[in-house]
């Protein structure tokens, strides 16, 4: 199997550079922060205090997650049902950073995301997939941008989806994440050693899918 890893900060353009990428291959996709995403849903819905860690504990006991694919790409199964649509909020978004730093929470979903890219060709985007879930991958692609080109990214995406948020508030909440993200005891977001960095600052999606295939091509195929 083929396993590519992606791994940046918020808003470096994973999502939608590995999505491009793997259309391309035609290897699947999958965003691992959305796993993430969806147990922060779950536990802002119930209320569960995500610094408690007995009560996220036993969320996780009666939790079931699954991931699948159908024409509008992955979707991610929560106890049964496509939350796919509600996991891209600001507040969900915040959750996630906070759950993620849980070293339990990324046990739990560690050998689902390591049984994803045995089983399948895959391209996967985090975090923490160059340096711990999948070491031996084939390509490791360290995707960033400056933090004022991934506020201004974010701040559109979430207008456009009719959020009221102001682009202060979305910058200062890219730079809590980034900060909570790397500085986490479990994991933190890293480059991995063999890691490839992109630079996506200034570049459109398709000049970073460009650049992605580039490597891509020339680390599996010798180009
Ligand atoms: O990529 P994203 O913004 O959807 O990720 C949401 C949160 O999940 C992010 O703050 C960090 C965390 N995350 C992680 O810790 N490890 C991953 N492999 C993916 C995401």
């Amino acid at each position: 199997m083929i396993n590519i890893a992606i791994d940046g900060p918020a808003g470096a353009g994973k999502s939608s550079v590995a999505k491009a990428v793997a259309a391309k291959y035609g290897y699947i996709y999958v965003d691992t922060g959305a796993m993430y995403r969806a147990l922060a849903y779950k536990a802002l819905e119930n209320s569960i205090d995500i610094a408690d860690a007995a009560m996220v504990s036993d969320m996780l006991s009666s939790t079931k997650l699954d991931i699948a694919y159908n024409e509008l790409g992955q979707r991610i199964i929560l106890d049964g049902a496509d939350v796919s649509d509600y996991i891209r909020t600001a507040a969900v978004s915040m959750g996630a950073s906070d759950i993620s730093a849980i070293g339990y929470v990324r046990e739990w979903l560690l050998d689902m995301q390591k049984d994803i890219a045995k089983n399948n060709n895959c391209i996967m985007d985090g975090r923490d997939i160059g340096t711990t879930i999948l070491p031996n991958a084939d390509v490791k692609i360290f995707l960033t941008a400056s933090v004022e080109e991934r506020a201004q990214r974010r701040y559109k995406e979430l207008i456009a989806k009719g959020e009221d948020v102001t682009f202060e508030a979305v910058i200062e909440d890219v730079k809590t994440r980034d900060y909570n993200d790397s500085h986490r005891a479990v994991s933190p977001l890293k480059k991995a050693d063999d890691a490839i960095e992109v630079d996506t600052t200034g570049m459109n999606i398709e000049q970073s899918v460009d650049a992605i295939v580039k490597i891509i091509d020339r680390s599996t195929k010798g180009e």
